[in-house]
C-alpha cells in the first residue's frame, strides 16, 4: 500500500486543527459530534402556529412504523456499516448495482403495519449513506437510475395509502456520499452548493407524492441550523405541504421531540415520539438476534401512551424488501393485542398514574386503564390512588370486579390466578375525577402504629 493512502499522524493533527478552527470560526458549523438528538435552536421561524390542528391526527394515532431501507439493507450489516467499517465510497456504491427489491415490497410493510394497529409509517427516503430511494434530477445516485430502476418512495406511498395509513418521510441531512457532505463545514462555496442540493432534494420529496403527513429530519451534522438554512427549509416545506408536521432534527424545535431508543415524556404541552428498534439495528443486520419480546413492545407502547407520546417502531427490511421473520412475529402478536385493547391507546389522554411493579396505565377522561403485564395472582392493587373509584371491570368482557379502597390502597379482588392475556390484561376503573396517584403520600402517612 502506498504511503499516501494512509492517514498520517500529521494529516490527522491538521484535520483536528482545521476542525477546531472552524468550530471557533463560524455560526454555520454544528457543535461537536453526531448526537442524533441534535441541539434545538429556538427563536425565528419554526413551524406555522396552527400546530394543534396539524397534529390532531398524530396524537390520536399513537403508534407508527419506522422503515429503514436502503443500500445498507443489501449489505445486511447495520445502516452505519459504511462509516463504522470505513468502507470506501466507490466500493460502497457498488451496492447500488445490486439493490433489487421485489416490486411493491412496501405492500407487505403497509399490511403488517395496519395489522399491528399502526396508523402511520415513516420511511427513509435518504439515509446517511446518501442514496436516494426516490427519483430526482439532482443526482444519479437514486433508485430509478440504479439497479432498482423504479421509485421506491412512490411504491411506499401507494402502499401506505392503500392501507389507509398516513405517510411520513425520513430524510438524513448528514450525507457520507456527497462530495460536499463534510467539507461544507469549512468551505463556504461547498456549504452553499450542499445546502442547495439538500433543499432541492427536500423540495423533490415534498412535491412529487401528493400529501405527505410527516417530515422526519435526521442527523444535522456538520452544520448548525443557520448553516443548513433550516428556517428557509421549513418555510419551503410548509409552503409545499401546509398540513405537514416536522420533527426537531434540522436544528429547529419542529412540532415534536424525538427521544431515541428510550421513552421520555417531553415537557408538558410539547409533543413527543419515542423511536425504537425491535432488535439493536435500524437497518437490516443479519446477525443481530437481540429481539425484544412482544410483551416488551406492548409495554413500551403503553408507556408512551401513558406519557401522552407516540411510539415509532422500526422494521429493517432485507435487501429484497422482505421483513425479517422475527419482526413479523412480534408485530402480529402486538396487533392481536391491539385489536382487543387498542381503544385504551388511541387518543388516550396523558395519565398521571404510573407507579406499579406489574402494570402500566393509560387514561381516557376519568377512566383509568390498568394494563397488568405481570399478572400477580388473585388480586392486584394500586398504592396511593387519591381518586375515588366508582366501578371496576375487565375491559375485554365487561365483567365487574370487586374492590376495596382505602386512603392508601385500591385492591381489586377475586381475580383468576392466571392472566387472560399473556401480553397485558386490561382492567378499566371508572373514577370520580381524573385519576391521580401519590405514592409518597403512602410512604409518609401510612400509619405505623401497632408495629
Ligand atoms: C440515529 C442513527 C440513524 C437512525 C436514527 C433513527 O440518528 O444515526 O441510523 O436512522 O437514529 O432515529
Amino acid at each position: 500500500m502506498k504511503n499516501s493512502n494512509l492517514f498520517s499522524r500529521r494529516q490527522w493533527l491538521q484535520t483536528l486543527g482545521a476542525g477546531g478552527a472552524a468550530l471557533a470560526a463560524g455560526p454555520y458549523r454544528r457543535g461537536f459530534g453526531f448526537d442524533p438528538q441534535t441541539s434545538e435552536t429556538t427563536g425565528g421561524f419554526n413551524t406555522p402556529d396552527n400546530q394543534a390542528e396539524r397534529m390532531a391526527w398524530w396524537h390520536q394515532a399513537r403508534f407508527g412504523m419506522f422503515i429503514h431501507f436502503g443500500l445498507y439493507s443489501v449489505l445486511a450489516r447495520h445502516e452505519w456499516a459504511m462509516e463504522m467499517e470505513g468502507i470506501p465510497v466507490l466500493e460502497y456504491m457498488k451496492l447500488a448495482k445490486q439493490f433489487d427489491p421485489h416490486p411493491h415490497a412496501a405492500r407487505a410493510w403497509a399490511r403488517l403495519a395496519k395489522q399491528a394497529g399502526m396508523k402511520y409509517m415513516v420511511m427513509t427516503t435518504k439515509h446517511h449513506e446518501g442514496f436516494c430511494n426516490f427519483n430526482t434530477s439532482l443526482t444519479p445516485y437514486c433508485a430509478p437510475k440504479q439497479a432498482p430502476g423504479r421509485d421506491l418512495v412512490k411504491e411506499y406511498v401507494e402502499a401506505a395509502r392503500e392501507e389507509g395509513l398516513r405517510v411520513g418521510f425520513y430524510y438524513s441531512l448528514m450525507d457520507w456520499h456527497h462530495p460536499d457532505g463534510a467539507r461544507c463545514a469549512t468551505d463556504e462555496a461547498a456549504r452553499q452548493r450542499f445546502v442547495a442540493y439538500t433543499h432541492g432534494l427536500i423540495r423533490d420529496i415534498m412535491s412529487n407524492y401528493g400529501q405527505v403527513d410527516v417530515l422526519w429530519y435526521d442527523v444535522d451534522w456538520p452544520l448548525s441550523a443557520q448553516g443548513w438554512e433550516s428556517e428557509k427549509m421549513n418555510r419551503m416545506v410548509f409552503k409545499l405541504q401546509p398540513k405537514i408536521i416536522v420533527n426537531n432534527r434540522n436544528g429547529l424545535l419542529g412540532d415534536f421531540s424525538t427521544p431515541e431508543q428510550h421513552i421520555q415524556a417531553a415537557k408538558k404541552g410539547r409533543a413527543w415520539e419515542a423511536c425504537m428498534t425491535m432488535n439493536d439495528s435500524w437497518g437490516y443486520q443479519r446477525a443481530d438476534d437481540d429481539w425484544k419480546s412482544p410483551k416488551t413492545i406492548v409495554r413500551n407502547l403503553i408507556q408512551c401512551s401513558q406519557g401522552g407520546g407516540n411510539y415509532l417502531l422500526n422494521i429493517g427490511p432485507k435487501g429484497d424488501g422482505s421483513i425479517p421473520e422475527e419482526s413479523v412475529k412480534i408485530l402480529t402478536a402486538t396487533g392481536e393485542w391491539m385489536k382487543k385493547y387498542g381503544s385504551t391507546i388511541y387518543g388516550s389522554d396523558p395519565c398521571q398514574v404510573n407507579r406499579s411493579v406489574y402494570a402500566g396505565f393509560t387514561r381516557k377522561g376519568n377512566t383509568l386503564y390498568m394494563h397488568v403485564y405481570f399478572w400477580p395472582g388473585n388480586y392486584v392493587a394500586i398504592g396511593g390512588l387519591m381518586t375515588k373509584v366508582k366501578s371496576a371491570r375487565y375491559l375485554a368482557t365487561g365483567e365487574k370486579i370487586d374492590f376495596q379502597q382505602t386512603d392508601f390502597q385500591l385492591k381489586l379482588t377475586g381475580l383468576p390466578v392466571k392472566a387472560s392475556d399473556e401480553l397485558a390484561t386490561v382492567l378499566a376503573l371508572e373514577c370520580e375525577g381524573e385519576p391521580v396517584q401519590n405514592t409518597l403520600y403512602v410512604r409518609e402517612n401510612r400509619p405505623r402504629d401497632g408495629v
